[in-house]
């Protein structure tokens, strides 16, 4: 089925470091901006934080045994950046090197590659309160903190993501405002913030290339593929402009090295701030290309025509106690729309499987073979354990294999797909949803007293099953558990 030697692949489970380590204040660490929000913003609608959330930062070794039995070759992490360099630029704490250099070298001995991701949505608050990415001082501070990490830890970090999912951060700081400093409905600063962590994302990668090491680095995103509903009248307009919108601002430079043709005469067609693009930045395009793509995958961008109205954003972060669809109106741009064939989560998000399979060939055709890591799948939903603390994830299950089952597919196509982890490892804190909302494949008890227990679930045994059954050559993994 696959052209690539399977033992090749990646199979693994992913995190990132504020929704898992704790520790929020423990060796020398600086604030970050999700510690300020998580305790003080009435945004914070749920009242999570991750102060303690599973505990990685002194729970990893369990973590890590767990995904070698489970029959993982890889573990995806992310570096709290204000772990590192507590203010953001400068002194760095030597506290934070210890303890990813220990993270590192179990996942080494345990014989999972570390696939590690400079920045995932945990600005330094010294920096958020300078503008975060707004402000391009943030692109030399995000270079200088690239450099310290590759120096400390690329003699045997050999695949680096510089940014995880770049555009839905920007989206949800600026567009939601659910995350910090919670913008709504900002355009311009949206644009600025994508296009300033593209620039500080091929600065990173040209930085590392320089530096001689030996190692693989690239850049997550969340899959944005575009489908319009059938019967849309401007079919081509609304793809053009969704995708300026979406994901061809960070593809093409981060895949290409320039910054889509289109994307300066749309901004200024629309009143958009576009001061923000310096001639200078080609040039760190041009040198700064990704490895390889990190894909992001759980729905697609299904569109129609804009009917009427102002422009809103459509968010659920109270689960159950929503009935809001996730989705978008832009004036005179587009709108989402309901496909009643299609099944949601109950935080409003489209489950579907086949958008696995549409975005990777779109990935194929539009950036040729370029290697391709899901870096993410998975299936948020609430759960109930029996009373030994055993989840059976059926939904979860049926869903992964689903998404699986069209990655496989668009392989058999020709997309070079080299790797899928499952998002989460283990049960997290999931941002604004706080911790009811559950991806792991391995339970984390949270409850007081139980002291962040981990039970492999129903879907931990299934994945392990389907590794096992890909490295013996099956036609179909996963499908005999
Ligand atoms: C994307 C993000 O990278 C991760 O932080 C988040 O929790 C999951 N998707 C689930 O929504």
């Amino acid at each position: 089925m696959v052209l690539m030697d399977r033992k090749q692949f990646l199979w693994g489970g992913a995190t990132a470091a504020y929704q898992c380590e704790g520790a929020w204040n423990e060796d020398g660490k600086g604030l970050g901006e999700w510690d300020v929000f998580s305790h003080e913003s009435p945004l914070n609608i749920n009242g999570a934080t991750g102060d303690v959330s599973c505990d990685f930062y002194h729970r990893y070794q369990e973590d890590l045994d767990l995904a070698a039995e489970g029959g993982h070759n890889t573990f995806r992490f992310s570096i709290s950046w204000s772990r590192i360099l507590p203010s953001g630029t400068g002194e760095i704490n030597q506290g934070g090197v210890d303890f990813y250099n220990r993270v590192i070298d179990y996942c080494l001995s345990k014989g999972l590659e570390p696939n590690v991701t400079l920045f995932h949505y945990d600005l330094p608050d010294v920096l958020a309160r300078k503008g975060g990415f707004a402000n391009r001082e943030v692109i030399d501070a995000f270079v200088e903190y690239a450099e310290v990490c590759f120096r400390a830890f690329g003699d045997r970090v050999k695949l680096w993501v510089t940014i995880n999912e770049p555009r839905y951060y920007a989206y949800c700081s600026n567009m939601v405002g659910n995350y910090p400093p919670n913008h709504e409905l900002d355009f311009d600063r949206y644009f600025k913030v994508v296009y300033n962590e593209a620039v500080a994302s091929s600065r990173a990668v040209a930085l590392y290339r320089s530096l001689g090491l030996d190692g693989k680095i690239g850049i997550v995103i969340d899959n944005c593929n575009v489908e319009i509903a059938p019967g849309t009248k401007d079919p081509q307009g609304i793809r053009l402009k969704a995708e300026l919108f979406y994901d061809r601002l960070m593809l093409d430079t981060q895949l290409r090295g320039e910054l889509p043709g289109a994307l300066i005469p749309f901004l200024r067609e629309n009143g958009i701030d576009d001061s923000f693009v310096l001639f200078e930045d080609a040039l760190s395009f041009e040198q700064g290309t990704s490895d390889f793509l990190g894909l992001n995958c759980y729905n697609r961008m299904y569109l129609t025509d804009y009917s009427e109205g102002p422009t809103e954003v459509f968010h659920n972060n109270k689960g159950a106690g929503s009935k809001k669809k996730e989705g978008i109106r832009i004036k005179d741009w587009f709108e989402t729309t309901d496909d009643p064939t299609t099944k949601r989560n109950l935080w409003g998000r489209e489950i579907y499987p086949r958008c696995m399979y549409n975005a990777l060939m779109g990935i194929k055709e539009r950036y040729g073979d370029i290697p391709v890591y899901i870096t993410e799948n998975g299936h948020g939903c609430y759960e109930q354990a029996d009373e030994s603390g055993y989840v059976e994830d059926d939904d979860r299950i049926e869903m992964m294999q689903g998404y699986i089952d069209n990655m496989f597919e668009a392989m058999k196509d020709g997309c070079n797909v080299r790797g899928y982890y499952a998002w989460s490892s283990m049960d997290l804190y999931s941002w604004v949803n706080g911790y009811e909302k559950r991806y792991g494949l391995v339970r984390v008890d949270f409850a007081e007293g139980a002291d962040l227990k981990r039970i492999p679930k129903k879907s931990y045994y299934w994945f392990k099953s389907l590794i096992r059954d890909y490295l013996a050559g099956s036609e179909h993994p996963g499908h005999n558990y």
